[in-house]
């Protein structure tokens, strides 16, 4: 195989082409069994991207959207020697936003420290040298002893503990810390908290809005678990699509993702029954979003809310929106979140308010979505959701720039300049389609790929489930087909100008990172996109084309960064057999060229180990490997590309 790289700059690559989608989903631990069968290895985690939340350790932490009185009401929380618990709305709730306690009833007869434990979400990390930000509400018409809290093993050893005192018949707020001196074994710890059972013997005391918040990624407040947090900021994502996908869509009207609820303090924000029909706590709200995108340093695309819902889509055969007539409210919503973001703090009342929470500076922002994947519903939406929404923010903010998310063939008025559309499919789909982009219209229209991956090895139900082809984590050859894919992106960039990867969440398999408690995982897809994102050029190299009829299994683009004067190669080789080029570069090059390289060193195809997957267990199977290696002349060498292989060459040009 000859590949020719040569000289000629086809076009600029954008600044925005690798970045992320993501949208907050919490999976409470029962519905995560359904969901996913008899994966126990899957069940044991919960995953992220789409679904990273904030670093929060307690799990339910203010009985948000949950049902007063019902067992679920109590997820993540157990009593502690007897007392008997229940969440209820009988008496006002610590806050309008917040209307669930607990209620915690003593038995008249009880000895010792009584009350209950929060279980975590899968547990809790206790780390020695951390110190642990935590706190809660409690009310009691009678108590008035001490109330001592916690985090100790399920074993019962205590790593930290503090006690306050203070209840009264109303609200109160009490703050403590946490700074164990040693670290747990494992995440099998609780928070527990207790009252002396011979004080409190036979009466009643209310608790709410608990939270327990570890170190968080740059101090933020409600900010993001350190080792996730650093894991993909460590990928340099440049753009950042929030708050959903259906997440921003709602299960109905009233349901739809509100951006005045996520702000505030954590007090004032209800949560709500999300999509997949669990509560979110909104503890990461649209000021926690733009912060972390900020951190990041990716430019955001904020998908607003277009009157669509995604209720009762089997039964309905359609989703409902907003007749015409009924949209100014929530077109006037959507023009006062943006002036929340982009306002003047001295004169405008979305500056204010946005002041008022700490940051006066308007956020940089300029693309919004309208909606989310609206070809389900596309008539309305060419009627008049989009000409409606776009109308009346270009009208206030002129320099916006706006993306559909209906089918490319749908005409808008406006006509869209960009479009996101999403695909979740097979590595054999990937690979496929990895040059779509080569025939798409050069007409001034820009596409987003605003949600990909491979989901499945089923060529005909890539969303099923894990028996038949899910992958409960991404694998070896699905990472190739997008790296394949990614390719054509590149490739293609002047009309692809961002994409944003987001593995699908319907069954929460397979993800970015998987973790729990304590671990994490980097998986495959994870190491493609770093190695796509890190080594950018600024503009496409022309290259061999491979021939129409060619079916070798090798996919590759080149670039240039006018800024180091480097060359960067990336290959995908999608097939299970070793592959060699014979790489003739129209420029000259140093001595020596670098590699980074993901493969499978077990990889074999007999035994089809290009499934490999890394795992919590075995989280490093398969780790990018660099080397360099001598260019044997300075404008031509041999490379043998692994089987099965995803492949970054730099060279330094002379
Ligand atoms: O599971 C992720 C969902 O898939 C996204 O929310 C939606 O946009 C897509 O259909």
């Amino acid at each position: 195989l000859t590949l020719n790289i040569s000289t000629t700059a086809t076009h600029p690559i954008p600044s925005t082409l690798f970045g992320y989608m993501w949208e907050v989903k919490t999976i409470p631990p029962q519905l995560r069994s359904i969901l996913q069968g008899d994966n126990t290895a899957a069940m044991e985690v919960f995953m992220v991207l789409l679904s990273l939340r904030d670093a929060e350790l307690l799990q339910n932490r203010a009985f948000q959207a949950v049902i007063p009185g019902t067992q679920n009401a109590l997820t993540a929380w157990q009593p502690f020697n007897g007392a008997r618990l229940s969440v209820t709305s009988k008496t006002a709730g610590v806050s309008s936003s917040l209307p669930n306690s607990l209620e915690v009833q003593i038995p008249k007869v009880v000895s010792g420290p009584i009350g209950f434990e929060n279980t975590g979400y899968w547990g809790i990390k206790v780390q020695s040298g951390w110190t642990y930000q935590g706190s809660f509400y409690a009310k009691s018409t009678t108590f008035t002893g001490s109330v001592t809290i916690s985090l100790k093993s399920s074993s019962g050893t205590v790593f930290a503990t503090k006690a306050v005192t203070g209840v009264t018949k109303s609200w109160k707020k009490f703050t403590f810390e946490f700074q164990p001196s040693v670290s747990a074994d494992n995440d099998d710890n609780v928070f527990n908290v207790v009252v002396d059972g011979k004080s409190a013997a036979g009466q009643t005391i209310f608790f709410g809005m608990f939270s327990l918040f570890p170190p968080t990624f740059r101090g933020r407040e409600n900010g993001m678990r350190i080792d996730l947090a650093e894991a993909l900021a460590a990928t340099q994502p440049s753009v950042w699509r929030f708050p959903g996908g259906n997440n921003l869509e709602g299960g109905s009207f009233d349901t739809r993702w509100k951006w005045n609820a996520t702000i505030g303090p954590l007090e004032d924000r209800p949560g709500r029954v999300a999509d997949w029909g669990y509560p979110n706590t909104d503890g990461l709200g649209l000021l926690e979003y733009l912060n972390w995108v900020e951190d990041l340093g990716a430019e955001p695309i904020l998908g607003v809310w277009d009157g669509i819902s995604i209720a009762n889509y089997s039964d309905l055969g359609t989703w409902p929106v907003v007749p015409e007539a009924d949209l100014q409210p929530y077109i006037d919503d959507v023009l006062n979140e943006l002036e929340f973001i982009v306002g003047d703090a001295k004169t405008t009342e979305g500056g204010k308010l946005r002041a008022s929470l700490g940051r006066t500076e308007p956020y940089s922002l300029k693309f919004i979505e309208i909606g989310n994947e609206d070809q389900f519903q596309p008539d309305s939406y060419a009627a008049y959701r989009w000409n409606a929404f776009v109308s009346a923010i270009s009208a206030k903010y002129p320099d916006f720039e706006f993306l559909a998310t209906t089918l490319p063939t749908t005409a808008l008025t406006p006509a869209y300049q960009r479009i996101d559309f999403h695909m979740y499919n097979s590595p054999s789909w990937f690979t496929t389609n990895s040059f779509m982009f080569d025939d798409y219209p050069r007409n001034g229209t820009k596409w987003f790929v605003g949600e990909y991956a491979v989901t499945s090895t089923n060529d005909t139900n890539a969303l099923g489930d894990i028996p038949s082809g899910r992958l409960p984590y991404p694998t070896l050859q699905g990472a190739a087909a997008e790296a394949a894919f990614m390719t054509g992106m590149e490739r293609n960039s002047d009309v692809v100008f961002a994409s944003a990867y987001a593995p699908r969440n319907y069954q929460w398999t397979p993800d970015i990172i998987t973790y729990d408690a304590s671990r994490m995982v980097k998986s495959t897809s994870y190491y493609v996109q770093q190695m796509f994102s890190v080594n950018r050029g600024t503009h496409v190299l022309s290259t061999t084309p491979a021939p129409s009829n060619d079916t070798t299994p090798l996919f590759w683009v080149a670039s240039y960064n006018n800024e180091t004067d480097v060359v960067f190669l990336k290959v995908s080789n999608t097939g299970t057999q070793d592959l060699v080029a014979n790489i003739f570069l129209g420029f000259s090059a140093t001595e020596f060229g670098s590699a980074v390289s993901l493969s499978s060193p077990a990889l074999s195809p007999i035994s089809g180990l290009f499934n490999v997957s890394n795992t919590l267990e075995e989280p490093e199977q398969i780790i990018p490997v660099s080397s360099s290696f001598a260019l044997p002349f300075s404008d031509r060498f041999n490379y043998t590309f692994p089987a099965t292989s995803i492949t970054v060459i730099s060279l330094q040009t002379k």
